[in-house]
């Protein structure tokens, strides 16, 4: 799908996405389809910056970035523009002409994106001002990328969308979660829909649980005005844990088209039962060590009050009732501050229904105490060294039928080996914005769905438990699920 000439309006412009993740993005684009001159960044922000000052960040975030030096100047200073925004009507017209005057002093055609990235709060009134300025309208496209979290729980994401329907159509906008731009993301649909081996063994016949993981090393570094009044359910299991849950447990598409695949996500998310207390662990870091280093509790971070309950973790058990997936628990674990960064999906299958192969001879049934019989795991790992693994059990060499030892090993596949690096999320994310593809968008009603789950948990007043740094959670978790399936790499380094 070809690139259109556009303009791309960033609200937030003076915040970090912009420089870390947004103005790269886009400038990868332009360079890789070697289209520079069709993208106008129009960047806002209540701060009274000049096109100079926008451009000297721009320029400085993409040296970080290691983009070549020659086009980073020519780019920034050509298609690049700041206009100081505040939130009356009367800013919204000057924005109105700002664009106009851009569109016109390079010929362009209507066509205009809105990207919000502001704080939550403000969502609402921008889009109010968008839609009665009539900037929701134009000659050519318009489209409104909005940020997560959407809502704060199902009330307030229906108030929200309420008010972005009032002022766009459906398909104008793209709520956007950076974890379907990740290609190990949207291989899940590959892996499962391009390999009908797999796909036979997908469902309740074949598996016994399911386990996401989705950990990270990191803590909230200076994000406490953020993340404390959201906390882990917010800010990670409402939407970038629920995306992968819906892709690993939905049906086959009708065809591989935005609203085909959509629509079979938020029907496998209707399914899910709302999990109740006893199924649910929250957690908040102390102080431990990660990486050799020690590390402050979540309350001694800077801006999080002392008194602070939220929570950096949160491990909890899913039902799903339907066709497919009745009776299979699927456990999933997250958190800030655990031993490791890893974003996992272990698949768990059913072990033979007799162990033939014990100690002595003796043949066993799997689920009765004393009886060992691993069962066949795919792990697939999204983050880092992204790949699969199966393991699969085999006979150790020299041991013999009546003492017959049997060792795990695992056929692996690694992205970065057959592939090279991988894109980032953002650059994929946003060509589908330009390019008008809502596939890895997320629907109004697939939010609804996702905080239909979680809502009750947000109100239900949870006990936090503490974990030390660096642990993989709180010993609740152990209590949930006592053997997680430990996904770590082999010892020599290989997948
Ligand atoms: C963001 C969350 O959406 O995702 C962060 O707000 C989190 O708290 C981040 O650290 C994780 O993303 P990734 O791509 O590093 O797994």
């Amino acid at each position: 799908m070809s690139i259109d000439p556009h303009v791309f309006v960033i609200f937030g412009a003076t915040g970090d996405l912009t420089k870390r993740k947004l103005i790269p993005a886009l400038f990868h684009l332009m360079q890789n389809e070697d289209i520079a001159e069709r993208c106008h960044v129009l960047g806002t922000a209540r701060s009274d910056w000049s096109d100079d000052k926008f451009r000297s960040v721009a320029k400085e975030a993409l040296r970080n970035a290691d983009f070549d030096e020659a086009d980073i100047d020519a780019w920034c200073d050509q298609r690049l523009f700041y206009q100081s925004l505040g939130e009356d009507g009367a800013d919204f017209e000057a924005l109105q002409h700002r664009i106009e005057d851009i569109e016109e002093q390079f010929d362009l055609p209507q066509n205009r994106a809105f990207y919000l990235s502001l704080p939550p709060r403000t969502y609402g009134p921008t889009i109010k001002q968008l839609g009665e300025q009539g900037l929701s309208e134009s000659d050519g496209w318009t489209r409104v990328v909005i940020e997560k979290p959407f809502g704060q729980d199902l009330e307030s994401a229906k108030e929200l969308n309420d008010t972005v329907h009032a002022a766009f159509r459906e398909d104008q906008v793209f709520r956007i979660d950076h974890y379907l731009g990740k290609e190990t993301v949207q291989n899940l649909l590959v892996f499962r829909f391009a390999n009908a081996m797999f796909e036979s063994l997908w469902n309740r016949d074949r598996i016994e649980r399911v386990e996401i993981t989705v950990s990270e090393n990191l803590g909230v570094g200076d994000r406490a005005s953020y993340y404390d009044s959201s906390g882990h359910v917010r800010d990670m299991l409402q939407n970038h844990i629920t995306q992968l849950l819906s892709l690993v447990t939905m049906e086959p598409p009708a065809a591989m088209e935005g609203d085909e695949i959509r629509q079979e996500k938020v029907k496998a998310l209707r399914a899910v039962m709302p999990p109740s207390p006893e199924d649910v662990v929250f957690g908040q870091y102390s102080e431990g060590e990660v990486g050799g280093e020690r590390v402050p509790a979540y309350t001694d971070e800077p801006d999080v009050p002392d008194d602070s309950d939220t929570e950096t973790f949160v491990a909890l058990r899913l039902e799903i009732a339907n066709w497919r997936w009745r009776g299979v628990p699927f456990y999933i674990r997250s958190g800030k501050r655990l031993d490791k960064k890893r974003t996992q999906i272990a698949v768990v299958f059913q072990r033979a229904p007799i162990a033939l192969f014990q100690p002595g001879g003796e043949p066993c049934i799997p689920e009765e105490a004393g009886c060992s019989a691993e069962p066949n795991v795919l792990l697939i790992t999204l983050q880092p060294n992204e790949g699969f693994d199966l393991r699969f059990e085999v006979k150790s060499p020299e041991t013999n039928s009546g003492d017959m030892q049997l060792d795990t090993q695992h056929l692996s596949f690694s992205y970065r080996d057959a592939f090279g690096p991988i894109p980032d999320a953002y650059t994929t994310l946003l060509r589908d914005v330009i390019t008008g593809d809502q596939t890895l968008f997320v629907r109004s009603d697939e939010v609804e769905a996702s905080w239909r789950l979680y809502t009750p948990l947000l109100d239900a007043d949870l006990p936090v438990h503490d974990y030390p740094a660096g642990s993989w959670g709180p010993d609740e978790t152990f209590e949930l699920l006592p053997s997680w399936v430990d996904g770590d790499l082999r010892d020599d380094g290989r997948r």
